[in-house]
């Protein structure tokens, strides 16, 4: 679970993942994965301890996490958004969606509110496209969402 903590704690829990999927360059993704996971963000000082640890060059590992939108170097919201703009929630409103969910929830895709409150992605497609526009707050579905009904879904969340 993303703790988001960056902290004393945190170095023993990287060098456990490091042990478990093995100090070497072709584990970096699945590690930077399960870094990711455990304290919710990967920053540059977590990089470079990684990178070391794998004897690889910081500079590499900071284009493997910049290159693949799922890394992040900054904390994620306590619940992440995900407004789909696949084609069938697209054309049936997803656009107008978007925006809404954009100025309610206080931040643009790929951003984090103040607070954490949330973080605000895009996918494309959940399989749900009978349901169109479709979004997600954590592992919550909506469908047929109109923009109207956005500001009151927001505010289940604290
Ligand atoms: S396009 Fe949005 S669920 Fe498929």
């Amino acid at each position: 679970m993303a703790e988001g903590c960056l902290c004393e704690e945190t170095y023993p829990k990287i060098d456990a993942i490091i042990s478990e999927k093995g100090a070497v360059p072709n584990s970096l993704i699945e590690i930077l994965h399960a870094v990711q996971e455990e304290i919710g963000y990967l920053p540059q000082a977590v990089q470079e301890y990684i990178a070391e640890a794998l004897g690889m060059s910081a500079g590499t590992v900071e284009g493997v996490v910049s290159f693949y939108s799922f890394f992040t170097t900054v904390p994620r919201g306590r619940h992440t958004i995900k407004v789909c703009q696949g084609t069938a929630c697209y054309v049936r409103g997803g656009k107008r969606l978007l925006e809404s969910v954009t100025k309610h929830c206080g931040c643009g895709v790929g951003e984090t509110s103040e607070g954490q409150r949330f973080s605000l992605d895009v996918v494309r497609c959940i399989g749900a496209c009978g349901l169109s526009p479709v979004m997600m707050v954590g592992d919550d579905v909506y469908d047929r969402v109109k923009p109207t009904r956005v500001a009151e879904i927001l505010d289940k969340y604290e």
